[in-house]
């Protein structure tokens, strides 16, 4: 391991101001796809920043611009492909010396075939390997020549590497607490991108909490594949969560994602018991219908899931649901698709994320059955799902008119700066007028109105 990065330190001097480039070499990152990718990104740009590379905010004023990718579903792939085309075209026609990179888990799908077949790309950094960065980035200044590391790793956890909060407003961060995914879904790409699952050690996540608290955060995600399945020694996920709820009773507590055959009773608990740990969870369910389920070696049928969510609501009253769920996965039949609608209508989550199926090379599915369901049959059963959704959502947000629920105050709303949006601990975005809050603050709020999506309030003072 290397040794001179930076520990955790005081986060606020971890913030990226935005011009910090005189006389260094400027990396311009970019970020797609999931959670833990955006923090993949604030340890990449801690490890450069340490290593004397300034970082920007505009690709404009980049000589190294870096693209952190997704691999989930093909039409990830493309929009990467079209960025690091459009980069190319600037690289070719306007800035030669330009150094174009690929990050994460399309880095490690595609390795080599980066470089040499499709000669996008100038570095090609797996999601294990940022470490190695900065000599990477060295390399090609030198030489002119790519370079490639793509080693996966049974150890790396970057446990003690601060992350610079590169794109964050402040007040809610992201922490990852392990990596890997040992699942083996038969439709996902994962395990193959990032490799083993492993935790990082608790005193480290324990630790960046509380200094991102002190650094004025008042919310922490904490990240993983997998996260119900973290153990550090005796510290189990409820232990690690009940923990970190303990630093503040003013530290919101979140975390993603769970894994519904690993989702313990103790976990559930630490909801009950601690009011900053929030009221929700997201539990993706995949698929309504048990063969489906089979097929996709998730590890439980719909009846153990929909008993999981009973308990989770039996011992957690009101505890908002969000899930994901695929449609047209091989071999899906109109029945099994209705029983995708039925678990929905039956459930009731508050949001959902819903992707039609996208065979992804080497993993089980699309070695050992057909992608068979027609495009057009794909794309009418997500129009199905996705509106009974948002008939669902809206219903579930018209509930909400009336109450006063407190809202962690996140900055100005994305439609008028004398609005702020905050969120209910039940995961609800609300939006409301600014008043003399400032980001940070928890305020009370009565819900006046809503959407699908968003609700609506006034502030109330007590
Ligand atoms: N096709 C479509 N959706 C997928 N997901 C994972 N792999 C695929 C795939 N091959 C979805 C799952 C997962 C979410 C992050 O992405 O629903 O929970
Ligand atoms: Fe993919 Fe399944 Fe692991 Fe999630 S749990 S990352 S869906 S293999």
């Amino acid at each position: 391991m290397q040794e001179n990065l930076p520990i955790l330190e005081d986060l606020d001097t971890a913030r990226l101001p935005h011009s910090e480039c005189e006389g260094r070499s400027s990396v311009y990152l970019e970020t797609y796809g999931c959670q833990m990718n955006v923090s993949d990104s604030e340890i990449v740009a801690s490890v450069l920043r340490t290593a004397g590379f300034g970082l920007t905010h505009d690709p404009l004023q980049a000589d190294v611009i870096l693209i952190n990718t997704c691999a989930i579903r093909e039409n990830a792939e493309q929009r990467v492909r079209r960025r690091l085309e459009f980069f190319r075209a600037r690289k070719r026609k306007h800035q030669p010396d330009l150094r174009i990179g690929v990050l994460g888990c399309m880095a490690e799908r595609l390795r080599h075939k980066l470089l040499e077949q499709e000669r996008l790309v100038d570095i090609v950094v797996g999601p294990d390997a940022y470490r190695d960065l900065p000599r990477l980035l060295r390399h090609v200044e030198k030489t002119g020549q790519s370079s490639v590391n793509v080693e996966l790793s049974r150890e790396e956890t970057y446990a003690d590497i601060a992350p610079v909060r590169y794109d964050s407003n402040g007040i809610s961060a992201f922490v990852s607490i392990m990596r890997g995914c040992d699942n083996m879904c038969a439709f996902c790409v994962v395990p193959f991108t990032r490799g083993r699952e492993r935790s990082r050690n608790a005193g480290t996540i324990v630790r960046e909490c509380q200094d991102l608290f002190n650094a004025g955060y008042r919310e922490v995600t904490l990240l993983g594949q997998n996260v119900n399945s973290y153990r550090d020694g005796p510290v189990d996920f409820a232990t690690l969560v009940y923990r970190v709820s303990l630093l503040s009773s003013e530290l919101r507590i979140r975390y993603s994602t769970s894994h519904p055959k690993d989702c313990s009773e103790a976990l559930l608990e630490v909801h009950r018991e601690r009011s900053n740990v929030c009221n929700f969870i997201h539990l993706p369910v995949q698929h309504g219908n048990s063969d489906v389920l089979g097929r996709m070696r998730r590890g439980y049928s719909s009846d153990e899931y929909r008993a999981l969510i009973e308990r989770a609501r039996r011992i957690c009253p009101g505890i908002s649901l969000s899930t994901d769920i695929i449609t047209g996965f091989c071999g899906e039949t109109e029945a099994e698709h209705q029983d995708t609608l039925s678990l929905m209508a039956d459930i009731e989550y508050d949001h959902a994320f819903m992707f039609m199926y996208s065979e992804r090379p080497d993993t089980y599915a699309a070695r050992k059955y057909d992608d068979d369901v027609p495009e057009h049959t794909k794309k009418r059963r997500l129009n199905e799902i996705i509106k009974l959704q948002n008939s669902i959502s809206l219903k579930k947000n018209k509930e909400e008119v009336g109450f006063v629920r407190t809202v962690l105050v996140e900055g100005p709303s994305r439609r008028s700066e004398t609005q702020f949006c905050g969120r209910t601990d039940t995961n609800k975005m609300v939006v409301f007028d600014r008043g003399s809050l400032q980001a940070g603050m928890y305020a009370q709020v009565r819900i006046t109105g809503c959407t699908s999506a968003t609700l609506f309030g006034d502030v109330v003072t007590l």
